[in-house]
């Protein structure tokens, strides 16, 4: 292993324990102000569903793209990589459900619905989806209104209709009618590749960034939530469960449309390593600052797990 990726790492790990350290004290049982009551059973889902492992690469985008701007306030971006690993752990439990990818394991443990029941999952993902804007627009997050706002409409005009939940509706779809290969990459831009590209966007918007550095953050995250999903698609043909602490093989035997169905194996593994060139050319700019968000780029296209 490199210096860098050690580096690498060490770094993702602290981001890691230090956005769980904020979404356990988040997930409290104690009701907020407006709130009425928490009930234990629904806490105990959401709880389940958010602080069971996962890379916490998100919020890690988060903090780093922010990271790259002296005046970005690193507490400010802990929250809201909270508040994006919300959304992206209901968009799990809901994708877990029977009525849809209809999956037993999940970060090598029961998913929710397996733990609790599937109402009590469909109603954690509810609640953290909710909970995600809560995160942003609570005076804990202090941030000057004006940028609450862009990262509310940025965030839900990622995780909606015309991203992530509409991707898993285009996903949904292609069981039944294969998508040709623009429309892999379109639903796969969305599904996976929106709340990615709103990771990076996030840094440059919280920090007040020039819109030239918001537009190549945003650009970096569509390269990478693109190389995201085919080396997802990837490990699920040539991973097994106990390593990716989900079921594998499922794609093919679901006959999901993925690029690795249409393509094969070699192809996706020299897209990867293009997408990852092309993501290293658009953080040129910035210089050695990227250098973080460059080793990360690598590490989406060549993780294992
Ligand atoms: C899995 O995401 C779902 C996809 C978008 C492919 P991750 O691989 O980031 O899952 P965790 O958060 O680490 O469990
Ligand atoms: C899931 O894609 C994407 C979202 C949850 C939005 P997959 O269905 O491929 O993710 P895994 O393989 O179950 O993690
Ligand atoms: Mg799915
Ligand atoms: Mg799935
Ligand atoms: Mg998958």
């Amino acid at each position: 292993m490199t210096k860098e990726t050690q580096d690498f790492q060490h770094r993702l790990k602290a981001n890691a324990e230090a956005v769980e350290t904020v979404l356990a004290r988040l997930l409290s049982p104690e009701p907020e102000g407006g709130e009425i009551v928490r009930p234990a059973h629904l806490l105990g889902a959401m709880r389940h569903g958010v602080l069971n492992g996962g890379k916490r690469l998100r919020p890690f985008l988060v903090i780093e793209s922010a990271a790259l701007f002296p005046g970005a306030d690193r507490e400010a971006a802990l929250r809201v990589g909270a508040a994006l690993e919300c959304i992206h752990c209901y968009s799990l439990v809901h994708d877990d459900l029977p009525a849809m990818d209809d999956d037993d394991l999940r970060r090598g443990q029961p998913t929710v619905h397996i733990a609790f029941d599937e109402a009590t999952a469909i109603l954690a993902g509810d609640s953290l989806l909710t909970f995600a804007f809560d995160i942003i627009a609570a005076p804990e997050t202090v941030l000057p209104d004006r940028t609450k706002t862009e990262l509310v409409l940025a965030l839900a005009r990622a995780a909606g209709i015309g991203g992530m939940a509409g991707g898993q509706a285009l996903d949904l779809a292609a069981e039944s009618t294969t998508p040709d290969e623009s429309g892999i990459v379109t639903l796969q831009a969305m599904k996976t590749g929106a709340l990615i590209r709103f990771g990076c966007e996030a840094g440059a918007i919280l920090a007040g960034a020039a819109t030239a550095e918001r537009v190549m953050l945003r650009r970096f995250g569509e390269v990478i939530g693109l190389a995201f999903q085919l080396a997802d698609d990837l490990l699920d043909l040539t991973a097994d469960a106990e390593t990716m602490g989900k079921a594998t093989g499922k794609d093919a035997s679901r006959g999901k449309g993925t690029l690795v169905a249409l393509h094969g194996q070699g192809w996706a593994e020299h897209r990867l390593d293009a997408l990852v060139r092309e993501a290293e050319a658009i953080l040129a700019p910035f210089g050695d600052k990227a250098g973080t968000l460059v080793e990360t780029a690598r590490f989406i296209a060549n993780r294992r797990s």
